[in-house]
């Protein structure tokens, strides 16, 4: 087999990309560097795009064959139809992400990933319409047999990300229902399709490359492929698929990966590796802090029985005290310490802003204010965390669960605002709560819990009723949060 020589200079430039790539990943793993990383990745991108472009633009002349390996399909490319097309991707990608709030950052990552997995798909069937094109042929003409396994495998995983990121998108956009959809026989479906598409592959790696058949083989690995992201999401509830976005995520990058070896592309099979192990690790983690297994998670089928997310039902009447900013205010000025717990009401609110303004009163008159951050608040990780950043709250004032849940039994105030199951009891006594295991804060040992939501029939993701909003210790808040603070910001001044 001929093997394709590349220049150092291209093979050095992509070990750069490669290194920024994972120093952004290094960056993004804390709030503090999140910023440094995100340049980093953009740095990485900026010298891989442009490495690449500057090795087959073939106004710059013609690749030189013994160097270089020719990518064109379409061998009349120009370098303006190219730039082109980035500016129009470049505009969409810059709008987007200025105009998303971010509460819906999941289904536009969703959408992102469908990208990514289709563009697999498109480059596989363009390598496999135009072998000669992407240097995969070998002397007797036929694909190289490595080419034809990346290749397929390619098309496969980028057609199981795009069907399973549409459906990621629809759901957690609101366009279909969150509850799961649970087909009979599911899991014998799923599994008689998946071995399907490895027996195709199979066939179609082992099959004379030129062969009559071929063609179809390809065909039908797209198409069952593209039935089977569809069938492995339909039955995932709302509440996992944040889990499931991130799955995709590692899906995307695997797609990427194996399209790099076509492309015999060092920086796209980098990049792909590291994006697929970086989305599995953080969809483990997710698992982990949900205490859910991930295996549950991809079987589906969760929150099927709790009637779907935040939906509410008949419910016991127990007693419950109502408080006012008045009170919070009043009772957080006198605390020595007050420890906020932020949730998804917040980033739906947007309150974070006047929250830090409520923590700097709060200062002024020696309280020791702390936000405590639960790994899954809101609906993606980090979610609070960049809020805060936003805010310009300081990074040291900010504690994960594990650093402060023993802080709890020396608060005089829990501040809870638009958190409801990160801090639910039921988590740690209820076997039957479908968020029983989840590590939870300790809020109920705090003297006093103030509890901001907008009423009491609106529960959390899981969709299950608060303990914590009947103790008596707790006082709920009943408004809009970014509307309570506000009163409680003007009841600190008066
Ligand atoms: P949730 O349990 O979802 O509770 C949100 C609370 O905010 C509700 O009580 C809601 O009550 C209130 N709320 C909504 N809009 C509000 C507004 N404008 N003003 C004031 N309150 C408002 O939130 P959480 O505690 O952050 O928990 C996150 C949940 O998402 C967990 O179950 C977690 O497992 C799940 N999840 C998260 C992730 C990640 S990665 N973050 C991934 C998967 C699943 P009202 O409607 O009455 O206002």
């Amino acid at each position: 087999m001929e093997a394709h020589a590349v220049n150092p200079w291209v093979a050095v430039a992509y070990l750069i990309a490669g290194v920024c790539f994972i120093l952004a990943l290094r960056g993004l793993s804390s709030p503090a560097t999140s910023r440094s990383g995100n340049r980093y990745g953009m740095i990485g991108m900026t010298i891989a795009v442009l490495t690449t472009l500057l090795t087959h633009v073939p106004v710059l002349g013609p690749p030189d064959p013994d160097l270089l390996v020719e990518i064109w399909v379409f061998d009349k490319v120009t370098i303006v139809e190219i730039l082109a097309a980035i500016a129009i991707g470049a505009i969409i990608g810059l709008t987007t992400a200025r105009r998303i709030a971010m509460t819906a950052m999941p289904q536009l990552v969703a959408a992102f990933h469908s990208l990514v997995g289709l563009a697999a798909v498109l480059v596989g069937l363009a390598a496999w319409l135009n072998p000669g094109a992407f240097g995969i042929l070998d002397d007797a003409g036929q694909i190289f047999l490595p080419s034809r396994i990346e290749m397929s495998l390619g098309i496969a995983i980028g057609a199981i990300t795009f069907s399973g990121s549409v459906i990621a998108f629809l759901k957690l956009n609101g366009n279909m229902s969150g509850a799961p959809i649970l087909l009979p026989a599911r899991h014998v479906i799923n599994f008689g399709v998946l071995a399907a598409i490895i027996g195709l592959i199979g066939a179609y790696v082992l099959s004379d490359a030129g062969g009559p058949g071929e063609g179809l083989l390809i065909v039908w690995i797209t198409l069952a492929a593209f039935a089977v992201g569809f069938l492995l999401i339909i039955p995932i509830g709302g509440a996992d698929m944040p889990v499931v976005v991130s799955m995709l995520n590692s899906y995307s990058g695997w797609a990427a990966a194996a399209m790099g070896f076509t492309l015999h592309n060092t920086a796209m099979i980098i990049t792909g590796a590291l994006v697929g192990s970086s989305g599995a690790i953080l969809s483990y983690i997710m698992c982990k802090a949900m205490n859910r297994s991930f295996i549950s998670v991809i079987a589906g089928g969760f929150g099927a029985d709790a009637g779907g997310a935040g939906e509410g039902g008949a419910k016991e009447q127990r007693p419950w005290k109502r408080g006012s900013a008045e009170d919070a205010a009043f009772l957080m000025k006198e605390a020595e310490n007050v420890i906020i717990i932020p949730g998804y009401g917040m980033a739906v609110a947007q309150a974070q802003h006047a929250l830090r303004e409520m923590t700097d009163l709060l200062k002024e008159h020696g309280v020791n204010v702390k936000f405590a951050i639960h790994p899954v608040a809101g609906r993606m990780p980090g979610h609070m965390n960049v809020l805060l950043a936003e805010a310009s709250v300081p990074y040291d004032e900010v504690f994960e669960l594990e650093d402060i849940n023993s802080e709890f039994a020396q608060a005089d105030v829990a501040f809870i605002i638009g958190a409801n199951d990160v801090v639910n009891p039921a988590a740690k006594t209820d076997k039957s709560s479908p968020i029983y295991g989840m590590p939870v804060f300790d809020v109920d040992k705090a003297k006093t819990i103030f509890f901001i939501k907008r009423s009491m029939g609106g529960q959390g993701y899981a969709g299950v009723d608060n303990d914590v909003f009947y103790m008596d210790q707790t006082m709920m808040l009943l408004s809009d949060a970014k509307k309570m603070v506000e009163e409680i910001n003007k009841s600190l001044t008066d």
